[in-house]
């Protein structure tokens, strides 16, 4: 087989057969294929798609290019969640515990900041002495004691993802719902689970900003991890302004502490209650997602879920106590964006809060930029409420005034001031299965 006749193929339209794609996957993670080719094949995949069943193949086979977790040791169900990414999206951090606290064991590997959107891994890393880098035995006995670790993707999990992902963020070629699909899936199924909530966003701050872009996403997920004989429920969820108030690392953090400790803004609430709901239906724990519903929000009333964060965090190296502490979130400098009207706050661009957040050095521009966990944005209003004129709408923290001036001008493009209460979004749009 050759390399060059594989590409041609796809350059063409046609279906790749199982042996050409495990051919190709395996001839690049071993180097026997070179950066050119591999990145030629994924262009004509960018350009041309592929079918269900060629999917399926990739995720398979980048899936074994790797370790593939055993966990059937562990009696009770693992499921785990995944978002495709958003601005504000801290939802990971109060919902693992919460699942765990109901007993389903939780084997989270999270992803860091991507583009415009945050990362758990870096949000976790803002807690003193909290380690992501857990060895493969040290993960399987976090999930036997506690029932839940988060942790970051070691060197030998999905190794052709590693090499595909790097390849593909510098050829233009992320955006692809197959190569999208192949490369989360990958990863989840790795994890050893048996079932996955896939929280798929859509809107101004995510990926795949047109629904039926989202919705065909969340599709092709849901029908590999069936493949794979797992429970999978994909729910689309808005993403036309960021989630909760706080936007950064270490306030992300403090926040959905908030939440696990019943005081958390309405939407992270809400959108944790519901992903957690099916994640504990998946895991049998729960009758009906009603039923999850209220285990959830049982867990937060009497602190259960509060005592499974502190237990993971002690567990993985960090220290609880410190997220309550008032320097935790403490930046040099504050500075607020406020109405020069009133009206009623529309947020038209999440997209640019997310870079604004990320040049304040939340987030990187390029692979080796160190993140500031302290900086970030907290958003006093958000989409639909009332202002008043010289309301304070967006608070900057910042430790560099150069970047909080390049910070605010993109903020002040991403909302407008209206006369009319714009319409309510829903949180779900729609839950696939
Ligand atoms: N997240 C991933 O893990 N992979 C992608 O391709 C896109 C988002």
């Amino acid at each position: 087989m050759r390399a060059v006749d594989i590409i041609r193929k796809k350059r063409d339209r046609e279906t790749l057969s199982e042996e050409e794609i495990e051919f190709f996957v395996k001839g690049y993670v071993e180097g026997t294929i070179p950066d050119y080719q591999a990145a030629a094949l994924l262009m004509a995949i960018f350009l041309n798609g592929m079918t269900d069943g060629e999917a399926f193949v990739l995720t398979r086979t980048m899936m074994h290019s790797g370790k593939v977790f055993d966990f059937s040791s562990i009696s009770a169900s693992k499921v785990d969640k995944h978002s495709t990414g958003g601005v504000g999206d801290k939802i990971s951090l109060p919902l693992a515990p919460l699942v765990a606290a109901n007993g389903v064991i939780v084997p989270m590997i999270s992803g860091r900041a991507l583009g415009h959107t945050g990362g758990t891994l870096d949000k976790l890393e803002s807690i003193p002495g909290y380690k992501t880098d857990l060895s493969p035995e040290e993960f399987e006995k976090a999930l036997k004691t506690v029932g839940v670790a988060i942790i970051g993707q070691t060197e030998d999990i999905v190794p052709a993802d590693r090499k595909m992902y790097a390849l593909r963020d510098v050829t233009a070629t992320v955006e692809s719902i197959p190569l999208i699909s192949a490369s989360i899936m990958s990863k989840k199924l790795a994890e050893g689970i048996d079932g996955l909530v896939l929280d798929v966003k859509t809107g101004t701050g995510a990926f795949m900003r047109k629904y039926e872009d989202a919705k065909k996403l969340a599709e092709t997920m849901v029908a590999i991890g069936k493949s794979f004989g797992k429970k999978v429920y994909a729910l689309l969820t808005d993403m036309n302004q960021p989630l909760g108030r706080a936007i950064g690392n270490a306030n992300e953090v403090r926040e959905s502490v908030d939440v696990l400790l019943g005081k958390g803004p309405e939407d992270v609430t809400n959108l944790t209650i519901e992903l957690g709901a099916y994640m504990l239906f998946i895991g049998n724990v729960a009758e009906s997602i009603e039923d999850g519903k209220n285990l959830i929000k049982k867990a937060i009333e009497d602190g259960r879920g509060y005592e499974k964060w502190c237990e993971m965090v002690r567990n993985q190296g960090g220290d609880p106590d410190a997220i309550l502490k008032e320097d935790f979130t403490k930046t040099k400098y504050v500075e607020e964006i406020k109405a020069e009207k009133g009206g009623f706050l529309s947020i038209i661009d999440t997209f640019k809060i997310g870079v604004a957040a990320s040049i304040l050095g939340a987030g990187r521009a390029k692979k080796e930029d160190k993140i500031d966990h302290k900086v970030g944005l907290y958003m006093h209003k958000k989409h639909g409420e009332k202002i008043e004129e010289k309301d304070v709408i967006f608070e900057v923290r910042g430790n560099d005034p150069e970047k909080m001036k390049e910070a605010i001008k993109w903020l002040k493009e991403s909302f407008i001031i209206v006369e009319a209460k714009p319409e309510a979004r829903p949180l779900v749009y729609e839950v696939i299965s």
